[in-house]
């Protein structure tokens, strides 16, 4: 193979890869339908029909709960607010702690301190990436009430086992599936084996409207209390029956009619966009499967990972080359990647100075968990230093790319003593 492109030679992927976009007619023609009708939203924050939203807003919840094949779907303006009413309606309190792992994106974590609880950091599998269901079951005290779990980079956490775990101690399990749509646990769709699960629509997702979440639930009362959370709950006093409105503190969550309209439009084509970014994912890995210092994406038995990401495990000892170095050479070569995920979360000044609202420790208290480095080493190992990402739904090469892409790590790999040699000189990284 020719000269590596960063000491010089041919790029590997000749062209830049295409952005993947699957924004279309059909999503064109799904706002000016709704722009000629002029609903923009359907939602009135007072009693009546309207409480729950405008046409395509509801027709968008028939259509998720058909496709993930659950009884409710709550839609919501991002994943971050279907967690903040997750947390809201589960009913979480000052004091309350409620488990998350450490490698995640923030908003998994910072939403139960919305209603003042208390988020326990446990670590993740070293295999899959998701919550170690051990270590969930150490880390649960009196005050515990719920556990996240993440279905990371699109992989199903162990959800069955931990729905288990959370039943038997009288905990909530709410899903984080944010980038896991249509991966499955023994056949069983990822954010609906919880008690709750929360999508996103984010522009970065499979699919995506923009901004934009669903959180999906089996529980009737649990749906009637997000949907309240949704729209200013508490307006609606005394015609809600059941539901304790002096206790739901509600915020506008409300989705648009054009969100909505184009949501509709990327999930009927849901099958076909999600499985485009698994094949890629597996291509990718079935031409790298068994190289040298370099381990593919893990699939658990009885699981089907929907690759938001798709993340190499680098081996830097046996590589004799560094993640850095690695990383560098991948992106001369024209595969895009990135250096870990987002860092441990117990790194953020919030957690570290043990202030996340106001100056006075509140919601950790004095005693409240450790959030010390070295809390979770498997997620510090996986950031620090072995995980390398490719964001599946950020590119959309084409079949001749994709085998680019495999020639790359290839041939980096097979140069690696040349890469070693160069990375001592210091001259690779003197910017
Ligand atoms: C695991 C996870 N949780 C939550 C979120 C928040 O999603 P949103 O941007 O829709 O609020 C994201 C977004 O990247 C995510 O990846």
């Amino acid at each position: 193979m020719s000269k590596l492109a960063i000491l010089g030679g041919a790029p590997t992927v000749a062209d830049p890869l295409p952005i993947f976009n699957t924004i279309g007619d059909d999503e064109k023609k799904a706002v000016l339908d709704v722009l000629d009708n002029g609903l923009l939203s359907g939602f009135y924050g007072s009693p009546g029909k309207e409480f729950l939203g405008g046409p395509a807003v509801r027709a968008l919840e028939d259509e998720w709960c058909e496709l993930f094949e659950c009884r409710h779907a709550v839609s919501v303006n991002s994943a971050t607010s279907g967690l903040v009413a997750a947390m809201g309606a589960i009913g979480i309190a000052p004091g309350d702690e409620v488990i998350v792992p450490a490698w995640t994106m923030s908003a998994t974590a910072v939403a139960p301190i919305a209603y003042g609880g208390v988020p326990v950091f446990v670590d993740v599998e070293d295999a899959t990436y998701c919550l170690d269901p051990e270590k969930v079951a150490a880390a649960i005290t009196p005050q515990t009430r719920a556990i996240i779990a993440v279905n990371l980079f699109g992989h199903p956490a162990e959800l069955i086992a931990l729905r288990a775990l959370a039943d038997s101690k009288g905990l909530y399990l709410v899903e984080d599936n944010a980038q896991g749509p249509l991966a499955r646990e023994h056949g069983r769709y990822a954010g609906t084996i919880g008690h709750i699960g929360v999508f996103s629509l984010n522009v970065h997702k499979h699919l995506q409207c923009g901004e934009g979440g669903i959180c999906t639930t089996e529980d009737d009362d649990l749906a009637a209390r997000l949907q309240m959370i949704r729209n200013h709950g508490e307006n609606v006093a005394g015609v809600e029956g059941e539901i304790n409105l002096a206790n739901t503190f509600g915020y506008n969550l409300r989705m648009t009619e054009t969100t909505a309209a184009i949501a509709r439009a990327q999930i009927a084509r849901a099958d076909s966009i999600i499985n485009g970014r698994i094949e890629i994912a597996r291509a990718l890995s079935k031409g790298i499967a068994g190289t040298t210092g370099i381990a593919i994406p893990h699939e658990r038995k009885d699981c089907d990972h929907a690759f938001y990401l798709w993340t190499l495990r680098l081996d830097a000892e046996t590589l004799g080359v560094s993640r850095r170095t690695m990383q560098r050479a991948l992106a001369a070569e024209g595969f895009p990647s990135f250096e870990g995920y987002v860092a441990p979360l117990y790194r953020l000044p919030m957690f570290r100075e043990r202030q996340a609202i106001g100056k006075n420790g509140f919601p950790f208290g004095n005693s409240g968990p450790d959030y010390a480095e070295g809390l979770c080493p498997v997620t510090e190992r996986l950031h620090d230093t072995e995980a390398l990402v490719y964001e599946v739904c950020a590119w959309d090469p084409t079949s001749g790319q994709q085998q680019q892409m495999v020639d790359a790590v290839h041939k980096v790999v097979e140069h690696r003593t040349a890469l070693r040699d160069a990375e001592a000189t210091g001259a690779l990284h003197a910017d």
